[in-house]
């Protein structure tokens, strides 16, 4: 663990503001969701932190306090909300744009969300191909971008009188890149930035600019952005918690769900098909092949790591797994996904699982991004800092510290969540053996 147990955790006191890199889909539902639950509209559904309880102690002590009276978390009513995006749209109008929520709520929450209006974003297509906007902002170079940025973060904290801020990419996910030499460390990095070197991408500037800044920083796109070793350095030297990547929505948080399930019984698994139909900005732009290939890395990686086929090869070995993801306007951000899963059991006797998942993207992802909100300011109150593993949860790809593989197990996510919390008040931790009967 990272902190002592019990390690002391200052206060939630004053406003959070949350900037929230993209004024999409899912940040304009977090955004409206968040002003629904303030007006008692609506119920924080799907959010740890607003529902979740912990049990403490042993199961014969009824000590079951909700999470936010267990952690001191900051209130809904103290978060202020920022956001870059290319298009000049208010929140209101992007949420009416992204068609998720219903027009006769975002009528009700209209004038908070019109207050709203997007600072200009650092953009380059080469990034995103499939999107072009009028929102940008202009530099010499990455780095003189990146200090436009560390100024608008400073000037954004002073004039909505914010005590804390976080960071959280939930902008277009941009092509699949892998570490490059410049990555290796800040001076590099920094030099590579000067040179409007094509190894850094607009995400790894408003995550340098976050980290710079001393703000927190979650990536909820499946990006390398801030997970290259130089950024990982700059986090650790300044102090500042980070997580990512890929919000666990959808298709992917069905998988680490029911994977668990058949290996707990030692089914196996022949195949798993997945496939995917969506309408949304986030489908247009995923159906350039390379922004493709970054979500498509994201997504298989999952059932390897929860099988270990090289632990169970009898159940595990060479099974087949594909995912496709297609953009089919009429759906919007109504997302249908269908899985076929071929299992065997006894004596290898085949049977078949279907799932067709009609979800909604962004009202799944909404209340993730206000826990990462809530979770890392908790985190760097507390004196933690680097990558936060147990955070992992909310992750299609969590993020590891270097040379571990990365838990996708929901469940093992979950446990190592709460036993954090439990930690860090300095309550035992839950193994769930059982003995307090015996002892
Ligand atoms: N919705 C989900 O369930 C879900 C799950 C996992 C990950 N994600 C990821 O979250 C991100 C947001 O999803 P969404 O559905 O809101 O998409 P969206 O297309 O509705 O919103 C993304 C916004 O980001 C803006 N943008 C693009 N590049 C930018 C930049 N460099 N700076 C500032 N703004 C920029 C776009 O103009 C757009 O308004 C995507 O990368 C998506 O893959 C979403």
């Amino acid at each position: 663990m990272p902190v002592k147990k019990g390690a002391e955790i200052a206060p939630a006191k004053g406003k959070l503001g949350v900037l929230l890199v993209g004024l999409g889909a899912v940040s304009t539902t977090f955004i409206a969701g968040v002003e629904a639950i303030k007006a008692e509209l609506a119920e924080p559904i799907g959010s740890l932190t607003q529902l979740g309880a912990i049990r403490l102690g042993k199961r014969t002590d009824n000590r079951v306090p909700a999470i936010n009276d267990f952690v001191p978390l900051t209130d809904l009513d103290d978060l202020i909300f920022g956001a870059w995006d290319i298009f000049p749209d208010s929140a209101y109008d992007a949420a009416v744009h992204a068609g998720v929520l219903e027009k006769e709520l975002l009528n009700k929450l209209r004038k908070p969300l019109q207050k709203i209006k997007p600072m200009k974003a650092v953009f380059d297509q080469t990034y995103v191909k499939r999107l072009s906007g009028t929102n940008i902002r202009n530099g010499k170079n990455k780095l003189e971008l990146a200090r436009q940025l560390i100024d608008e973060i400073a000037e954004f904290k002073r004039k909505h009188r914010c005590d804390r801020l976080v960071m959280i990419w939930a902008a277009s996910t941009e092509i699949f890149m892998k570490p490059h030499a410049v990555h290796r460390d800040l001076k590099s990095f920094e030099q590579a930035m000067r040179d409007n070197h094509k190894a850094i991408a607009p995400s790894m500037i408003y995550a340098y600019a976050a980290l710079k800044s001393g703000v927190p920083f979650a990536n909820g796109a499946p990006n390398l952005t801030v997970d290259i070793a130089a950024l990982m350095k700059l986090a650790n030297q300044n102090g500042v918690p980070v997580c990512g990547k890929d919000f666990k929505t959808g298709q992917t948080l069905m998988k680490t769900i029911l994977a668990p399930g058949l290996k707990s019984r030692m089914l196996g698994l022949n195949g798993w098909y997945s496939t995917n139909i969506l309408g949304n900005r986030d489908g247009e732009v995923l159906d350039d092949p390379d922004s493709f290939k970054t979500k498509e890395e994201s997504k298989l990686s999952v059932l390897e790591y929860i099988l270990q086929p090289e632990v169970y090869p009898q159940l595990y070995k060479d099974f087949s797994h594909v995912v496709r993801i297609n953009y089919y306007p009429p759906r919007g951000d109504n997302k249908e996904g269908w899985d076929n899963i071929d299992i065997f059991g006894w004596l290898g006797y085949k049977m078949q699982i279907k799932i067709d998942f009609l979800c909604r993207d962004s009202i799944l992802a909404a209340p993730i991004v206000l826990d990462l909100a809530l979770f890392l300011d908790l985190a760097q109150r507390t004196g933690m800092k680097g990558v936060q593993e147990w955070l992992s949860f909310y992750f299609k790809s969590p993020m590891t510290a270097p040379g571990l593989y990365p838990e996708h197990d929901i469940f093992i996510q979950l446990m190592k969540l709460k036993n954090t919390l439990r930690h860090l008040r300095g309550e035992d931790l839950i193994t769930h053996l059982g003995l307090e009967y015996y002892d």
